[in-house]
């Protein structure tokens, strides 16, 4: 078992990759606690006794706090975190980006990575042992056409990450960025332009834009989540890796 005796908060638990992340880590034997705004995917876990999901608004100071509090209780340490809660930016031209929708992009995707890393840091030092994994995006490689708020703020969750590492390496913590390339969630539809055929964009300008030629699993990605998290990667930290099939290139 890769993971006995660890503990791992997952943010964003309940969406594509999150779901696929936590039943990854349970299997491996860790202590998990699922958390997003939308717990419903998980409630086959509910009765598993390392598993805890708390439902929770994570732009929210207090239920950040709130939601370690829980998992500290039930479980006595956190040793792992993984931040794959977020949302996508339609496509749209620059001049018509809202600054509520441009405030709302940067807020789930690099506000709420900042909030949860905050706070498990306070745990993780205590135990001078910790490994963050946050997730980007392809897209602050690669960047698409109409994407900029969705773009800066997975750029922010990079620069960000790499400051944690060097910041935290004394305390034997461990941050790194995971760059997944366009992978078959439902957030995937959602980058597509107002109007646009869902099919055709995910066929067209996505699975043809990896030049393995397939669409991302959840399960691939999930898979390197848990490398990153595990021993094998001490070593590893401040490093962005790509999971992409190759559309980083
Ligand atoms: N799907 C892709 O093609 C793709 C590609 C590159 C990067 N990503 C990134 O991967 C991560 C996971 O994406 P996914 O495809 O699983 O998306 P998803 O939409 O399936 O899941 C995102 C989850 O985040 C949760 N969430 C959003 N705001 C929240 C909040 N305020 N509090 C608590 N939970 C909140 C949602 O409820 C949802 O369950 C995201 O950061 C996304 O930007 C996705």
């Amino acid at each position: 078992m890769l993971f006995k005796d660890s503990t791992v908060v997952v943010a964003g638990a309940g969406g594509g990759m999150g779901k696929e992340i936590v039943e990854t880590l349970l299997a491996e034997g860790a202590n998990v606690v699922g958390c997003d705004m939308n717990v419903d995917k998980l409630d086959n876990h509910h009765n598993q006794s390392n598993f805890l999901s708390i439902k929770a608004n994570l732009l929210e100071e207090n239920a950040v706090e709130k939601a370690f509090l829980k998992a500290v209780e039930k479980f006595d340490t956190i040793t792992g975190l993984v931040n794959a809660a977020g949302i996508a930016q339609s496509s749209t031209p620059i001049e018509d980006v809202s600054l509520e929708s441009w405030h709302k992009t940067i807020d789930i995707n690099m506000t709420m990575t900042f909030l949860m890393c905050r706070e498990a840091v306070k745990y993780m030092k205590k135990e001078q042992q910790g490994s963050i994994v946050n997730i980007g995006s392809v897209a602050t490689t690669r960047p698409r056409p109409g994407l900029q708020a969705y773009v800066a703020s997975k750029g922010a969750v990079e620069s960000f990450t790499k400051a944690l590492a060097l910041e935290l390496a004394s305390f034997k913590i461990n941050a790194n960025v995971l760059h997944p390339g366009p992978c078959d969630t439902d957030m995937l539809e959602q980058f597509a332009a107002d109007g646009a055929n869902i099919e055709e964009v995910k066929e067209d300008i996505f699975r043809q834009s990896v030049p393995l030629g397939n669409l991302l699993t959840p399960g691939d990605i999930a898979n390197s989540v848990s490398f990153l998290l595990s021993k094998e990667a001490k070593m590893i930290t401040g490093s962005v890796l790509h999971v992409d099939g190759g559309r980083g290139i």
